[in-house]
């Protein structure tokens, strides 16, 4: 039988009466009026919805109870321990016409048992990414921190809203203390900040606030008849910069792409030259981002030098380090961000190389005002200035342009507490001896050829040039035939499902392997099947 919820909801199948004899139905929680149970909505129909019965009934059903005790065991068993395990896929991967199949997606109008529910769930684990898995080195996200997981449940369950301290108190005030941890990471003494919807997003705060500063009136009357702004940012930055000026209205012709060297870090005389050009032809640079980890190739642009250049101009200075900033927690690594304390603000992911569960985005300034000048409108029914109980400056969501903004910062603070910064650290230096150990391999084995003269980052960019190239010169015949090596050797080892691995092409260079590292169950044991896997998958070719 089914039931009616509160809000009219029509309710799964399952027992209609409760062992503690609450009379909740259905194995849910019970927010229920007795005559709501036939289907109802509203005041039973036997007088007065009858709220002491409601009461009674809040709080998990036995059989909700134990529908999530078996949806975080399978989490535990299925996700995280298996994930972790050798010799388990990566992937089982099915196309979408027989993955559809598989799953039943439809939403149909009466309501699914639990045992089917649990069984979605079980599907849904099975047939999607183990990006915890040791051999997952595909992307920037890898692992996952168990800290970091429970300080996403515990936040997740509570489901409040980061805007005002009245909602969110713990976590308004664990937002500031990471905030003034990363800022004590990177050198600013008294610095502001927020967590926010990710990299790409919180880049764009960079642009806003930047433009904000030179034109602050163009908050209010836009950027009609203004001069023709145009940001700098390098040839292999995230195009999330490109994004981010379209979005912004700046206009995405209006990016200027700046030249790099061989490792893909940006080259400051060229910062210069395109600046002076930009000038030349009449556009107002105001917004230089400098990227320390690029995507694909891992370049550290030097920003000691590229600070030198944006005050030479008076031009904001913000730097991308979603991927590479977490070397700021190591002694041996952090001199790759040399002169950070010099930028105006900084983004940085520890869902990335911290292994952290995604969404974990810090967003950075050097000063304490600038966010909320840019971003605030104000609303009174939420950040009102005579509150009593408190100070109203703990209402922190005017520094946002999200109005319903996620709980993060707890994941990391908790964290941040089990590990240290010290634990930290050794994460980084960990998976930074990882890319060296692999790189060192692979310039001395017969058929692979390095994209880089090193690993950048922890990124490991190869060929895999195959027998029947081998003894081939290169030339355009060669290049052509290179550029559909890692297309095949990606499908079949998609299909296999025993690792993952990213390629990719980059401007004049065939498609090549651009692998990661970023997970500390990954180890050299692992490294070295990978390589054999390769050199299997891609023998015959
Ligand atoms: C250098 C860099 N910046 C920004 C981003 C965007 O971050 P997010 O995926 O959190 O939007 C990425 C993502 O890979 C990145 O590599």
């Amino acid at each position: 039988m089914a039931g009616t919820g509160m809000n009219g909801r029509i309710e799964p199948n399952g027992d209609t009466q409760t062992p503690n004899g609450t009379g909740s139905i259905n194995g849910h929680s019970g927010l229920y009026c007795a005559g709501e149970r036939n289907g109802h909505m509203g005041p039973s129909t036997n007088g007065a919805c009858p709220e002491k019965a409601v009461k009674q009934m809040r709080g998990l059903s036995p059989s909700m109870n134990k529908f999530l005790h078996d949806v975080f065991d399978t989490v535990l068993e299925d996700v995280l321990k298996k994930s972790a395990s050798a010799g388990s896929k990566v992937i089982d991967f099915l196309p979408p016409a027989e993955l559809s199949k598989r799953i039943d997606l439809e939403l149909r109008d009466d309501p699914e048992p639990h045992e089917s529910l649990l069984d979605h769930c079980k599907k849904t684990i099975q047939h999607s990414v183990k990006t915890g898995h040791p051999m997952f080195l595909n992307q920037l996200y890898q692992g996952m921190d168990p800290y970091g997981l429970a300080g996403q449940f515990v936040s997740d369950s509570l489901n409040t809203n980061l805007h005002t301290y009245e909602a969110a108190p713990v976590f308004v005030l664990m937002e500031q203390e990471v905030v003034r941890k990363v800022c004590s990471l990177i050198g600013w003494p008294a610095g502001d900040g927020l967590m926010g919807a990710g990299g790409s997003m919180l880049n764009m705060f960079g642009i806003n606030l930047a433009r904000h500063k030179y034109f602050p009136d163009m908050k209010k009357t836009g950027m009609h008849g203004g001069p023709r702004l145009v940001l700098l940012t390098s040839a292999e930055s995230h195009y999330s910069m490109t994004k981010g000026a379209g979005f912004l209205g700046i206009g995405t012709d209006n990016v200027i792409k700046v030249k790099c060297d061989e490792r893909g870090q940006m080259l400051p005389e060229e910062l210069d030259k395109a600046i002076e050009d930009a000038k030349a032809q009449g556009s107002v640079p105001f917004f230089v981002n400098a990227t320390s980890g690029t995507t694909v190739t891992g370049g550290y642009d030097p920003l000691g030098a590229i600070a030198d250049v944006c005050q030479k101009h008076r031009l904001w200075l913000h730097v991308d380090a979603a991927w590479g900033g977490s070397v700021l927690t190591s002694r041996k690594h952090r001199g790759l961000m040399a002169g950070v304390e010099r930028a105006d603000s900084l983004l940085w992911n520890p869902h990335k190389m911290l292994s952290l569960p995604l969404q974990c985005s810090v967003f950075v300034t050097r000063e304490q005002g600038p966010l909320k000048a840019a971003h605030a409108s104000g609303a009174t029914y939420l950040f009102q200035a005579d509150k009593i109980s408190y100070d109203a400056s703990y209402d922190v969501g005017d520094k946002s342009i999200q109005c319903g903004r996620k709980t993060d910062p707890m994941k990391l603070w908790l964290s941040w507490k089990a590990h240290g910064t010290r634990g930290f650290e050794k994460h980084v230096d960990y998976v930074f001896e990882l890319a060296q150990y692999l790189h060192d391999k692979l310039i001395n084995r017969k058929g692979f050829k390095m994209v880089l003269p090193g690993p950048n980052c922890t990124n490991v960019c190869f060929w895999y040039v195959p027998p029947s190239l081998q003894g081939m010169p290169e030339g355009p015949e060669f290049t052509k035939k290179l550029d559909q090596v890692a297309p095949v050797i990606k499908d079949r080892m998609t299909k296999k499902g025993n690792m993952m691995v990213q390629y990719q092409p980059l401007e004049g260079v065939p498609n090549f392997f651009r692998l990661v590292l970023a997970n500390t169950e990954t180890t050299r044991q692992d490294l070295d099947f990978f390589v054999e896997e390769i050199e299997r998958l891609g023998a015959d070719l």
